[in-house]
């Protein structure tokens, strides 16, 4: 597998952002949102970056991809959601792609009545926007190739790897081809 962000590339980024939303949130009720399940690493990762005081939330967001690399239908589970009424909400997830998950978590926390609501990302695939929607913290701008890595998975599998690889057309055969299978 091609590596396309090492893990001290990685982690250098995310000191970076943590020093930024420390500066940004001084002062405020900070409650960082993570989807489940992508972004569990870089949430472990940028909470410990980050200063101030902060409470951490998660909330679930799947687009049914199994062994595609395209999206599906969208569901969001929010029972796991606390309070976040008058509280200054950053929704956290591993990679805006398109955006359309993105665009569902805002709808979804809107309801709880937060005093704010911005997003965070590691990744943004910008070729693939398709939501009129930016997110306001991303680590890194990358290109439309489907990555694994540091949470992201393909097939719920290779979130663990410390670093963000590119999944090319001889890993997907690979990581298809597993004894599930038969
Ligand atoms: P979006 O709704 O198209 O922005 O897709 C967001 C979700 O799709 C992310 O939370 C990821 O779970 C997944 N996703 C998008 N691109 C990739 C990728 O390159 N690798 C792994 N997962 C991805
Ligand atoms: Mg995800």
């Amino acid at each position: 597998m091609r590596v396309l962000l090492s893990e001290i590339e990685i982690s250098e980024r995310v000191k970076a952002l943590g020093h930024q939303l420390s500066e940004e949130y001084s002062g405020r009720p900070l409650t960082i949102l993570g989807v489940l399940t992508g972004s569990i690493v870089l949430l472990a990762d940028l909470i410990r970056a980050t200063s101030v005081p902060l409470r951490v939330a998660l909330i679930q967001a799947a687009s049914y991809r199994g062994t595609e690399t395209t999206p599906g239908r969208l569901t969001i589970n929010q029972s796991l959601v606390p309070d976040l009424r008058g509280r200054d909400v950053v929704i956290l997830d591993d990679i805006f792609d398109t955006g359309n998950t993105m665009v569902g978590l805002y709808e979804a926390v809107k309801d709880f009545q937060p005093a704010s609501v911005r997003s965070a990302v590691l990744l943004w695939k910008t070729a693939r926007t398709e939501v009129d929607l930016e997110p306001d913290y991303f680590g890194f701008q990358i290109p439309d190739e489907f990555v694994v890595g540091y949470g992201l998975d393909f097939n719920d599998d290779f979130r663990h790897l410390p670093y963000i690889g590119v999944m090319e057309d001889e890993d997907l055969k690979h990581a298809t081809a597993t004894p599930q299978d038969g």
